[in-house]
């Protein structure tokens, strides 16, 4: 029988690696994977049950809610309050951050920021969504109330970063900073097993994702490297292929384990780019470099040492193949 190592038994192998662990970190991971596996049943069924459609309130971004989005964040923020590892959250669904007021979250080293549902739009017509998350350690002393700067610190600080992909399967992907490792999930025994270990992003790819019907709203640098992944030539295999599924999670996803392209400009219509810094824009990030890519908000802008100064901000993301991100910012560069 050939042998399957679980996300349980990967977690404890690593933390053996690290002799002054203090499992803490485990035993975030372990909240992570219980509401990973609680959101992949409930989407499983969302056909069926009456949890699909709008949830009649917007979030602070003033989009809809799905009822979805609203029962995920609800899952992970008290998966998260559970262990006590963890003092705070700040999420996609909630204006503020969330402080974790008990003893044992006080003592808590750990924040974590979360979209806890991504791509929800795509829920009714039965279309891959996710899960994002993104560690780091506190800044404010251990024992007291965790703090907005605990929130706001640029991506290269994240301890851990992953997403859920709740896809033809269900899968985990994470890094704590050495490597990424990909998870599937088995309904039938209830647990993750390793089944990417190592991803590493092709240096080249042939997918170019991005929304082109906001084509007309773009910068003329990246309508022009449109136009340039729209050309035949047999040397650098272009025409290269268009592939937006509008879940972030999907798309990334596809682009790693394929080699691509994510872009998500600036625009007329979102002249911040629409995807969010600290729960979208720098975990992915995280993971695309830890596997060997790029994730830039403009040729001289690295998606990670972008200071944050409010928790919803949003910015530009350029993130995949690294030759693919260069080209992308040489159009930007000579063009604008
Ligand atoms: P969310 O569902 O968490 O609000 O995220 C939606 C995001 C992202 O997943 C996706 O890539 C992007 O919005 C799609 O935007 P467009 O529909 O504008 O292309
Ligand atoms: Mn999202
Ligand atoms: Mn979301």
């Amino acid at each position: 029988m050939e042998i399957i190592k679980t996300l349980g038994e990967f977690i404890l192998d690593q933390q053996r690696d690290y002799p002054e662990a203090s499992g803490e970190l485990t035993s975030l991971f372990s909240s992570i994977r219980l509401a990973a596996k609680v959101l992949h049943r409930e989407i499983n069924k969302a056909g069926l049950a009456d949890i699909t459609g709008a949830a009649n309130a917007e979030n602070v971004q003033g989009e809809e809610q799905q009822k979805l989005d609203v029962y995920a964040n609800e899952r992970f923020k008290n998966a998260l309050a559970q262990r006590g590892v963890v003092c705070g959250i700040a999420s996609e669904e909630e204006e503020q951050f969330v402080k974790f007021e008990e003893t044992k979250n006080l003592e808590g080293k750990y924040v974590v920021l979360i979209d806890p549902l991504d791509g929800s739009s795509n829920i009714d017509v039965n279309v891959s969504v996710g899960t994002i998350f993104s560690v780091y350690k506190r800044v404010s002393p251990v024992g007291s109330h965790v703090t907005e700067a605990d929130f706001l610190q640029p991506g290269h600080q994240q301890v851990a970063a992953g997403y859920v992909i709740y896809g033809s399967s269900t899968m985990l992907v994470y890094s704590t900073g050495k490597g990424v490792n990909g998870f599937t999930y088995d309904p039938t025994i209830g647990v993750f097993c390793l089944s990417h270990p190592d991803l590493m992003i092709p240096k080249d790819g042939k997918i170019y994702s991005v929304n082109e019907g906001n084509y007309i709203h773009f910068p003329e640098g990246v309508k022009k490297y449109i136009k340039y992944c729209q050309e035949e030539d047999d040397s650098t295999n272009r025409p290269y292929t268009s592939r937006y599924i509008g879940s972030l999670v999907s798309d990334f996803h596809r682009n790693l384990i394929k080699g691509g392209l994510y872009l998500y400009p600036t625009s007329s219509r979102y002249p911040n780019g629409k995807l969010r810094l600290l729960y979208e824009c720098n975990p992915m990030a995280y993971l695309i470099e830890q596997a060997g890519g790029k994730a830039m908000a403009g040729p001289d802008q690295r998606i990670m040492d972008i200071e944050p100064t409010t928790l919803h901000q949003r910015c530009p993301l350029f993130v995949g193949s690294p030759n693919m991100v260069d080209k992308l910012n040489e159009f930007i560069s000579e063009h604008g």
